[in-house]
């Protein structure tokens, strides 16, 4: 590998399936050690460019490199080197967590000396030494993903697809799994994670936003926080929350309140517009006139969800 080549490469990559496309002309790079975040909604084209990247799928157009390799003529010295977590099937639900790592160390090429000491430690870093007759089945979401993660890179694999690992995983979990992440990454191996928690994309180096097969931003966290978002978000944080937003959306429609984003933010409310700040008297009134206290209003510095959001529109 070129020291010099990105870890992967997306280069215009298309992908239609009949007359619909899927992904439009997507590019990017991954440095090598990177994590890097893919975000969209659903729909948006996030597994389908993974396979593309990984040679499961042929493009209509476009190319893609991993680890200076061309995908096209590459893949057989390509994957043993990378690690793939598919969004729909990762283990043997009816197997046990040993049986599980060894069918992945076998299908790996592992020999019984290395599958052993990779199995030790694949069991220390999901957390599972000891219960290794468990069946996979029997283990809660959080475990099952950190065992998952740890069958990916029973091979040591350079390069890490990770496709929406964390979904529907409790937030204590979400964390033991991203401690994972780090220390994979802290040894040098490229990550690309897709996602749509807006807290794990913050802890992303670069990020790439996706919506209806096209890439719509691309850089670090603040890279797009600034590019998408110029100005401070207002936060409200009234007595009753789902009322006040209530109260809004009614004094919006009714064209009392001008044109912006509100979105409930756990038990405070977010408004999105170009100049927020002016938005604070209005915003008294109408909650005033529906017999509400508005509270403290701050102008705080935009989090990526409320970027996100704004990105929607
Ligand atoms: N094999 C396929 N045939 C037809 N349409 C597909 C196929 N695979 C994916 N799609 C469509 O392509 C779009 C992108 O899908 P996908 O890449 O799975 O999105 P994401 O992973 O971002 O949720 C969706 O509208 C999906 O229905
Ligand atoms: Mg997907």
């Amino acid at each position: 590998m070129d020291a010099q080549r990105p870890a992967i490469l997306a280069q215009d990559l298309v992908k239609r399936f009949g007359d619909f496309t899927a992904v439009n002309g997507v590019s990017f790079e991954v440095q090598p050690g990177q994590i890097f975040g893919f975000l969209g909604p659903n729909g948006a084209g996030k597994t389908t460019t993974i396979r593309m990247i990984l040679g499961l799928l042929k493009p209509t157009a476009g190319r893609a490199e991993v680890l200076g390799l061309p995908v096209a003529q590459a893949a057989a010295q390509i994957r043993p080197r990378v690690g793939y977590m598919s969004q729909r099937f990762s283990l043997y639900n009816d197997l046990t967590v040993r049986q599980n790592l060894t069918f992945f160390g076998r299908a790996y090429g592992l020999s019984d000396a290395e599958l052993a000491e990779r199995m030790r430690q694949a069991l220390d870093m999901a957390g599972l030494a000891g219960r290794e007759h468990v069946r996979t089945k029997d283990l809660s979401g959080g475990w099952r993903q950190r065992l998952a993660l740890s069958a990916a890179v029973l091979h040591r694999p350079q390069v890490l697809f990770l496709d929406e690992p964390t979904a529907g995983v409790d937030p204590v979990s979400r964390r033991a799994f991203w401690d994972m992440l780090y220390s994979l990454a802290a040894e040098g191996v490229t990550v690309l994670v897709t996602t749509h928690y807006m807290d794990e994309a913050e802890h992303c180096q670069r990020l790439a936003f996706i919506q209806r097969g096209r890439l719509t931003a691309c850089g670090s966290p603040e890279e797009i926080k600034r590019s998408l978002m110029p100005g401070p978000v207002l936060e409200l944080a009234p007595a009753d929350a789902g009322a006040a937003l209530q109260a809004l959306r009614r004094a919006q429609q009714a064209g009392r309140l001008p044109p912006a984003e509100i979105e409930l933010y756990g038990s405070r409310l977010h408004v999105v517009a170009p100049e927020a700040h002016r938005l604070r008297r209005p915003i008294a009134r109408a909650l005033k006139a529906a017999g509400l206290d508005p509270g403290p209003m701050d102008l705080i510095e935009p989090s990526l969800e409320d970027v996100f959001i704004a990105s929607m529109r």
